[in-house]
Parts: structure tokens; C-alpha cells; sequence
């Protein structure tokens, strides 16, 4: 298959800089949009994030992000992907190995590819289990940067507890997983960690949050302690591609009656009308 970089689609090979930011310092963003019947879901959505992250760091992107767009859904017609997502990632550029940013006209560079995945509906409809572990991150938890050492380690804790994910605590307080937003139930209503810099704010988030409106359930943006985690009703995640996933036990805890809950399987099944 191919990939793009920069504003140019070639052959999938080996055109990785070693002197290229992303590499020595994780200094760049990215984004994954998932990919479903040929059609990037929520593109816009993702755009606008990239942007924000790259303002946030005062990373210069080298196209406007209607441009960036236009090429990614150009790879995904090249690549014929139905199902999948695409990975995009635009680095700080190439330059001699110093902390601070290269010269300014160092060319940011963009590289993006596809990768096909089935959707993973049976996880979805029948949940999987969780454990806890610490929040180490820095501060801006709200810019999607390259930087992933801690969600590394917090997700090899998963897969090592044959869990689906690691959910993130700082402190009392749960801020979300390692790779995607949580979502608890009480009493018919939902609650989620408030988008601010603890938090990637999930474009999965923000569409679920849309759509409980719609669907009259409450969704609360406000913390919660790992205690209310544990004896919530129910809890699921959400991430791109992986849409909604029941969690049915964090650590040796049971959620609610250890079955994917009602109200988690209205949102997903309402969810899933967004693209079938
Ligand atoms: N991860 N929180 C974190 C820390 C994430 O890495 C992600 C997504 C999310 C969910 O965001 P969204 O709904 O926009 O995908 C929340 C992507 C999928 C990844 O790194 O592979």
C-alpha cells in the first residue's frame, strides 16, 4: 500500500530521517481516524484537533488542514481502504540534534499511511476487563503528542492482565485510559472526566456526549474517584475504531452485574447508526 508523505503519495518504503524531531524528542502530534465503508468518520473533528494540538505547541503546520484532508482521503482511495484507520503524524521537521525548535522554515513533515482492521463488534458486544494504574503524564494530557512512554506502560499492564485496557488514576480522581476516554453509569446517568488538560478530549467522546442528548441521558462532565469507578453500574471506553467497549471488571471488581449494561449498549448500538 501507500503512504503519504509530505503533500506527495509513493511507495510504502524505508524514507525515515534519522535527525527527523519525532524520533529523538517525540516532538510532534498525530491523529488516527478511523475508516468505515471507504468513508473517514468525523474527519473534520480530527482536523480541528491536529490543529489544536500543533498551535499548542507552537508547531507550524506545513498545510492548512483543509489541504491535509484532501490528501489523506486521497490515500484512502489509492489504498482502496474500506475498513481501517488512517495513522497521520506531522513532526517538527528535520534538523542537527538540539532541545530547543530547529531554525525557523524547518519544514514540518507529514507522513501518513492506512491499515486495514476488522471491526472488533464482538469485544464491543461483549465487553472485556480493565485494570487500574497511576497517571503519570505531564500536564497537557489535552495535546495528542507523540509522546506515549506512559500510555506504553499503562497498556502492557493491560495486555499482561489479559485486560482490554488500563484505566488512569491521579490520585482519587480517574481521568480516562490509556489509549481512550471512560465513561461511567449511575443511576441512568452518565459521567465522564471534564475535557480539560487531564483528558484527551476524544472525538468518540464528544460524538457519544452528542448523542445521549438526543437519546434524553443525562451526561455529567465532571471527575469521579476510583471508588465510584468501582461501584458504578456500568462503565465502557471509547476510542476511534474501537468505538464503545463494555468494561465488565477493573481489577478483581465486579461492574454492576458483570454483563455489558443497558444503557452502554443503547449508546453503542446508536453509535453504530452513525456509519452503518
Ligand atoms: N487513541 N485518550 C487517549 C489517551 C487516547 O490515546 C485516545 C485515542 C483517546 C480517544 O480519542 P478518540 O475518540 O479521538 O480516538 C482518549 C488513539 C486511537 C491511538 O492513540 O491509537
Amino acid at each position: 500500500s501507500k503512504m503519504l508523505y509530505n503533500d506527495q503519495i509513493m511507495e510504502r518504503d524505508n524514507n525515515i530521517n534519522i535527525e527527523d524531531r519525532a524520533y529523538q524528542f517525540g516532538d510532534g502530534v498525530y491523529e488516527v481516524i478511523g475508516v468505515y465503508d471507504g468513508t473517514p468518520l468525523m474527519m473534520d473533528e480530527h482536523m480541528e484537533r491536529l490543529e489544536r494540538s500543533a498551535r499548542e505547541l507552537r508547531l507550524n503546520l506545513p498545510l492548512p488542514v483543509s489541504e491535509i484532508k484532501n490528501n489523506l482521503e486521497k490515500l484512502v482511495d489509492v489504498n482502496e481502504l474500506e475498513e481501517g484507520i488512517i495513522y497521520m503524524q506531522v513532526s517538527r521537521g528535520i534538523a542537527s540534534r538540539e532541545h530547543a525548535f530547529p531554525e525557523p522554515g524547518t519544514q514540518a513533515v507529514t507522513i501518513a499511511y492506512t491499515r486495514e482492521e476488522t471491526r472488533q463488534s464482538d469485544l464491543e458486544d461483549k465487553g472485556g476487563t480493565a485494570v487500574l494504574t497511576e497517571d503519570i503524564r505531564w500536564l497537557r494530557c489535552d495535546i495528542k503528542t507523540l509522546n506515549l512512554l506512559p500510555n506504553v506502560m499503562a497498556k502492557q499492564k493491560a495486555v499482561e492482565n489479559n485486560s482490554v485496557e488500563a484505566i488512569l488514576h491521579r490520585g482519587d480522581i480517574v481521568t480516562e485510559a490509556s489509549a481512550s476516554n471512560v465513561f461511567i453509569v449511575k443511576n441512568g446517568e452518565l459521567y465522564t472526566h471534564p475535557a480539560d488538560n487531564y483528558i484527551l478530549n476524544g472525538i468518540t467522546r464528544k460524538s457519544i456526549i452528542q448523542l445521549c442528548n438526543e437519546l434524553n441521558i443525562k451526561v455529567n462532565e465532571q471527575t469521579y474517584t476510583v471508588d465510584e469507578l468501582l461501584s458504578a453500574d456500568e462503565v465502557f471506553i471509547s476510542a476511534t475504531k474501537q468505538d464503545i467497549i463494555p468494561i465488565l471488571k477493573v481489577d478483581d471488581q465486579m461492574i454492576g452485574d458483570g454483563k455489558p449494561g443497558k444503557i452502554t449498549h443503547k449508546i453503542l448500538k446508536s453509535f453504530r447508526s452513525l456509519y452503518q
